[in-house]
């Protein structure tokens, strides 16, 4: 499958299958997040595997969609960790580390697809709920969440997959 079909077919899964999610597979899905690029390389990603029952139960317990997927990641950025853009005038000492922990975390969702797991991007979540569950150190800021797993024989998209903007709505040709 070429990367074009790929990201064609993927859509957010909210229908999973309870049939857990090989170790292999997750190993493959986290080494391709570790593939992504940083500003400057410096690697501020931190991701929380939620595969145990407990860790599970923990973030069911919170107010975010999981749908009851067998799996779930929390990627975070060190904000210590992460680069700081000083030249940059409109946004005094920009930090990169969303930008860095979404690369990381798209591609992981992109790794996830091509090997059959699905995903939805979680970011409904209140953050300070979020570190309190986990226990996340001060400098470490949630980012998103997925839910992973493999489709349950009722899953499809939702309508709001098939609404795309036309791309003169998006994309601005200079
Ligand atoms: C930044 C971001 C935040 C999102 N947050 C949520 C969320 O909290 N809950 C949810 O069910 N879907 C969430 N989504 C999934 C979007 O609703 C979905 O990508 C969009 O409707 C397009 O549908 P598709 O992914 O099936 O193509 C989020 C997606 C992104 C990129």
């Amino acid at each position: 499958m070429t990367f074009r079909e790929l990201a064609q077919k993927r859509y957010s899964e909210r229908y999973y299958d309870p049939r857990p999610v090989e170790q292999e597979k997750i190993d493959q899905i986290l080494e391709a997040g570790r593939a992504a690029p940083t500003a400057c390389n410096y690697q501020p990603q931190r991701v929380y595997v939620i595969q145990s029952e407990e860790a599970l139960k923990k973030a069911r317990s919170m107010h975010v969609s999981h749908f009851n997927a067998p799996l779930m990641m929390l990627v975070c950025y060190d904000s210590q960790a992460a680069w700081h853009n000083p030249r940059d005038r409109r946004y005094e000492n920009y930090c990169s580390g969303e930008q860095d922990a979404a690369i990381v975390a798209t591609t992981m969702m992109y790794a996830a697809e091509e090997l059959g797991v699905h995903t939805v991007w979680l970011r409904g979540f209140d953050s300070f709920e979020v570190a309190e569950t986990f226990g996340l150190p001060e400098q470490t800021v949630p980012v998103m969440m997925f839910s992973l797993g493999y489709p349950s024989p009722d899953s499809k998209p939702s309508p709001w997959h098939f609404q795309r903007t036309p791309r003169d709505g998006t994309v601005t040709v200079l």
